[in-house]
C-alpha cells in the first residue's frame, strides 16, 4: 500500500481518480513533498504550515484539524512498510462536473509514498544552466500548476544539467524545484522571500544552520553574472537536500569540487535529519 485517496488506502496502480477531479482538469490544488528519515518526517510542522498557507492563498478550505491530516500521513507511512521515503501530499478543490467556478463539494486529499535514494552526485556536485522565469506572480504558493517548471527542467536536462536556474528581470529567483544560493567572501547570499519564490523548508534549515555557525546569510538578489563570479554555489530542496553546484553552463566552479561552506552546511544538515 503506497497511496491514499479520499479515505481509501490503495496501490497507486489500482487507484482510479474520477474524471471530474479538479486536480487534473484545472491543476486546482496545492501540494507538499515531505522527506521521511528513519520513520520521522523532517520538519513536518513547517510543511503543514506551508500547505495551509498555500491552500488559504487559493481560497481552498482544508480541514482545520491538523491532527487528522497527520494521522493519515502516519497511517500511510506505516502501511507502506517503508522507513526512508518521500511523502507527497496533494489537496484539490474536489470532484465536480467541470466548471471554472468553485464547486460546492469536499476537497480531495491524496498522498503517495516512495522510497528515496540519496543522490550520489551530491559528493562531487552537479551542473546548472539559466532559463527565463516564465511563471506567474504567485510563486510562493506550492500550486499544482508546474508547466513552466517542467518545461525549464526538461530543457536543462536535455542539455545535460541537473537544474535550471530561473531568471526574472535580470535576477536569479530560484530553481525549477529548488532554492539557489551563492557564497562570496564566506557569506551566503540567496533571494529574499517574496511572492516570486517558494519559501523552501530546506532554506529555513540552511538559514538556521548558517546563523548558528556564524556564517553570514544575506537575503539579497543576484544576477547570473554575479553567480558566475561566486566562490561556491549550491541549491536546496527536500529531495536534493543541499546540492553543491560545480558547473554553471560551460564554467567549472571551485575546480569542480563542493566548496568549504557548502560542505560545512551539508555536514550540519546530516546531523539534523
Ligand atoms: N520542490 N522552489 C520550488 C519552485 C520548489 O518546487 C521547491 C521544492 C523548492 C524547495 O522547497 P523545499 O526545500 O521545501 O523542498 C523551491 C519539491 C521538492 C518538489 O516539487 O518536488
Amino acid at each position: 500500500i503506497t497511496a491514499y485517496f479520499n479515505g481509501t488506502y490503495i496501490d497507486p496502480a489500482d487507484l482510479v481518480v474520477p474524471i471530474d477531479e479538479r486536480g487534473h482538469q484545472f491543476g486546482d490544488g496545492v501540494y507538499e513533498m515531505i522527506r521521511v528519515y528513519n520513520g520521522t518526517p523532517f520538519m513536518l510542522e513547517e510543511h503543514i504550515d506551508r500547505l495551509y498557507r498555500s491552500a488559504h492563498a487559493i481560497k481552498l478550505q482544508i480541514d482545520p484539524d491538523r491532527s487528522a491530516l497527520k494521522n493519515t500521513m502516519f497511517e500511510l507511512i506505516q502501511k507502506s512498510g517503508l522507513t526512508n521515503l518521500d511523502l507527497y501530499v496533494q489537496v484539490t478543490r474536489g470532484i465536480a462536473p467541470r466548471n471554472h467556478l468553485f464547486p460546492n463539494c469536499p476537497v480531495s486529499v491524496s498522498m503517495t509514498v516512495k522510497p528515496f535514494r540519496t543522490i550520489q552526485i551530491g559528493e562531487n556536485g552537479a551542473g546548472v544552466t539559466f532559463y527565463p522565469d516564465e511563471r506567474w506572480q504567485n510563486c510562493y504558493i506550492k500550486s499544482l500548476n508546474l508547466l513552466p517548471n517542467i518545461l525549464a527542467k526538461q530543457s536543462a536536462h536535455e542539455d545535460g544539467y541537473l537544474e535550471a536556474i530561473l531568471v526574472r528581470d535580470g535576477k536569479v529567483t530560484e530553481g525549477t524545484s529548488s532554492n539557489v544560493y551563492m557564497v562570496k567572501n564566506s557569506a551566503i547570499m540567496t533571494t529574499p522571500l517574496s511572492k516570486q519564490i517558494l519559501s523552501g523548508i530546506t532554506r529555513m534549515a540552511v538559514k538556521d544552520i548558517a546563523l548558528q555557525a556564524g556564517i553570514p546569510f544575506i537575503e539579497q538578489q543576484f544576477t547570473p553574472d554575479e553567480m558566475l563570479q561566486a566562490d561556491e554555489i549550491f541549491i536546496t530542496s527536500t529531495t536534493m537536500e543541499i546540492m553543491p553546484i560545480v558547473r554553471v553552463r560551460e564554467k567549472v566552479m571551485n575546480m569542480g569540487k563542493a566548496g568549504a561552506i557548502t560542505s560545512t552546511l551539508r555536514g550540519k544538515f546530516n546531523e539534523l535529519k
